[in-house]
């Protein structure tokens, strides 16, 4: 079932692939998220279709994207479309998955950006769960390449976003002012995670703490120690919580 599904997924992005970096960027981005969606479903213990599941629904997250950036030259929904959506309906209209869970896996492609999960049946929500930890976990590494992330204004994090931190809340897009608050915003993603095996992943890869140190200014630094102090108390409850 997946290596069917792989294959036509490569077909499909193959005929992306001019469109240059930004296409591969992308292709690379899901087949990791695919293998973590993987490894988070196993430490949840489903079964192996639920796995297998969890593993379709994570390489075509992102299948919305292809069209997204050949009709837009852009992978900023604000200034197109929701990519979550248009996923959807690119599932719904081809064959690449074609089972009985079909509908659980374009649930969680339509819900994956989505700010809430009203609306949504439980099993499809679960399997969006593992996406979206999935996705944060992958953003956060490709930032601790310093590949995505463009800061070199010496801006600080804003009074909003470091209150929201302080609350231990992922920040609102709306309240963002800063080149900082774009790195500040990454991090609170922390809040947002919604299984411990992916927060376990994140404190073991050092994430946070490769990313803080990409940024020398040692005032945004100062700001940094207080949110990681903040992180790790939000990590250790959590781990406690799962006792
Ligand atoms: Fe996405």
């Amino acid at each position: 079932m997946f290596d069917k599904a792989l294959e036509k997924f490569l077909n499909y992005t193959e005929n992306y692939k001019y469109l240059g970096k930004p296409i591969s960027l992308k292709i690379s981005h899901t087949l990791r998220v695919t293998r973590l969606c993987e490894q988070i479903a196993e430490a949840l213990n489903l079964d192996s279709q639920n796995v297998e599941v969890a593993k379709l629904a994570g390489l075509f997250h992102d299948i919305g994207r292809f069209e997204q950036f050949k009709r837009y030259q852009t992978y900023a929904d604000k200034n197109s479309l929701d990519h979550g959506d248009l996923g959807y309906e690119i599932l719904k209209q081809n064959d690449f998955v074609n089972n009985k869970y079909k509908e659980i896996i374009l649930n969680a492609v339509k819900y994956h950006n989505k700010y809430s999960l009203d609306g949504i049946d439980d099993q499809s929500k679960l399997i969006c769960e593992i996406v979206r930890d999935a996705d944060k976990i992958d953003i956060l590494y490709l930032d601790t390449l310093d590949e995505l992330i463009t800061y070199n204004d010496n801006s600080l994090i804003s009074d909003k976003v470091l209150e929201q931190i302080d609350r231990q809340e992922q920040v609102l897009h709306a309240n963002l002012k800063t080149t900082a608050d774009n790195i500040a915003l990454h991090l609170s993603f922390v809040f947002d995670i919604n299984f411990i095996s992916s927060l376990k992943l994140i404190k073991e890869e050092k994430y946070i703490t490769k990313i803080m140190d990409l940024y020398p200014n040692s005032k945004l630094q100062k700001q940094f120690t207080k949110i990681k102090t903040n992180i790790d108390t939000y990590i250790e409850t959590r781990e406690k919580d799962a006792r």
